[in-house]
């Protein structure tokens, strides 16, 4: 519309321009030059407004900017200013940088695994899809059409490979699979090698996380048992497999198991079972991976801390080179639109040595040094 004004005035002018200088004194052309040249000033300074005003309704979500805050739940963009695609995700350090791993959504399907790399946690390189579905083999455990979730990756020293472990639900079977799946590439961005999925020791597995521990050893955190039960198997010493060292540690039909070390304790975050519909947290804690599993409450405090501030716990992230330092990341899942689900980045506090999540419109990791 502005344009539109904008242009006809533009050629209104040039054409008085060009008259009133063949006709010189024509003090009607004068006026209507004055007139023409009005309305071009006015419709140059509307239109400039209106671009303005458009930024400033699209809000700070609209400018892919350098940034160096976490602002939990808004969209974040990648280096080619591109949203963000990596729900459900994981993230690991290695080579100085780190590494996000995360389910590749559209509306609902999923084309993969996506990875992206960032020095600083605030700003993101996209690089590519590390495990994508197969287009061209039906047949395949990961045939386009399956569900691959809660991606994990992992170092493992003996063998210098990377492991990545995920939910798997097969092609046009619901949530019926209930596999763990398995991975592996020489390199943390990939391309990853599908190598198998089962289910750990016969028991079913859906949301999923992995944790080193401090001597090397891994362990895959489920739920099982139609996500009544919270498992724990440990890995073999290639990270490729589980163990028959498998183990219940509770049964309160609990989900995206997210599991840090502090004070040389373990502390297990998880959310009930209510699909992508947000609910309330809770934290377990143990002196050993294989229990007992004491109930803490709710980690979240404050206002919804009983919605997990409209999220559901996914990772656990130890800052690097910060003591004491961990980031809580949950999903703030929109089912209608998957890709559209946002993420919440919060600081895990501490008082009297027991982990509190609280809610921050924006914070950085300068927080950590100010405690
Ligand atoms: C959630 C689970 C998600 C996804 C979803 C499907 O409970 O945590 O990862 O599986 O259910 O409804």
């Amino acid at each position: 519309m502005f344009r539109q004004i904008k242009l006809t005035m533009e050629v209104l002018l040039t054409v008085l321009v060009i008259t009133n200088k063949i006709l010189m004194t024509n003090q009607i052309f004068k006026i209507l030059t004055f007139i023409a040249i009005l309305g071009f000033a006015i419709s140059c300074a509307t239109s400039k407004k209106g671009t303005a005003d458009k930024v400033k309704d699209r809000g700070s979500e609209a400018t892919p900017n350098k940034s160096a805050a976490f602002k939990p739940g808004a969209l974040m963009y990648d280096d080619k200013g591109e949203v963000i695609n990596a729900h459900g995700g994981g993230i690991i350090y290695a080579n100085n940088k780190y590494y996000w791993f995360g389910e590749k959504r559209g509306r609902s399907a999923q084309e993969g695994v996506n990875v992206y790399s960032s020095g600083d946690l605030y700003n993101w390189k996209f690089e590519g899809l590390a495990l994508a579905t197969n287009t061209t083999d039906t047949a395949s455990d990961i045939a386009r059409g399956c569900l691959m979730e809660r991606p994990k990756v992992i170092y493992n020293k003996k063998t210098g490979k990377y492991v990545m472990w995920f939910h798997l639900e097969l092609r046009g079977k619901g949530y019926y699979a209930a596999r763990a799946a398995v991975a592996v590439s020489d390199n943390v961005t990939g391309p990853y090698t599908y190598l198998h999925s089962f289910r750990p020791n016969g028991n079913m597995s859906r949301d999923m996380n992995l944790f080193v521990d401090d001597d090397g050893s891994a362990y895959h955190i489920f739920s099982s048992r139609e996500n009544y039960d919270l498992r724990i198997s440990k890995l073999t010493d290639d990270f490729l497999n589980p163990t028959t060292k498998d183990s219940m540690l509770f049964s309160r039909h609990r989900e995206a198991p997210a599991l840090f070390k502090y004070n040389n304790k373990y502390y297990l975050i998880t959310s009930a079972a209510t699909g992508w519909k947000a609910n309330k947290a809770s934290m377990h804690v143990a002196d050993n991976l294989f229990g007992p599993w004491t109930f803490a409450g709710n980690p979240l405090v404050g206002p919804n801390a009983d919605s997990t501030f409209g999220g559901q716990s996914t990772y656990v992230l130890p800052v690097q080179g910060k003591k004491d330092a961990f980031i809580f990341i949950a999903d703030k899942w929109n089912p209608r639109d998957l890709k559209d689900s946002r993420y919440l980045l919060l600081p895990i506090q501490f008082k009297n040595k027991e982990p509190f999540i609280e809610w921050k419109d924006e914070w950085n990791l300068s927080f950590f040094d100010n405690r």
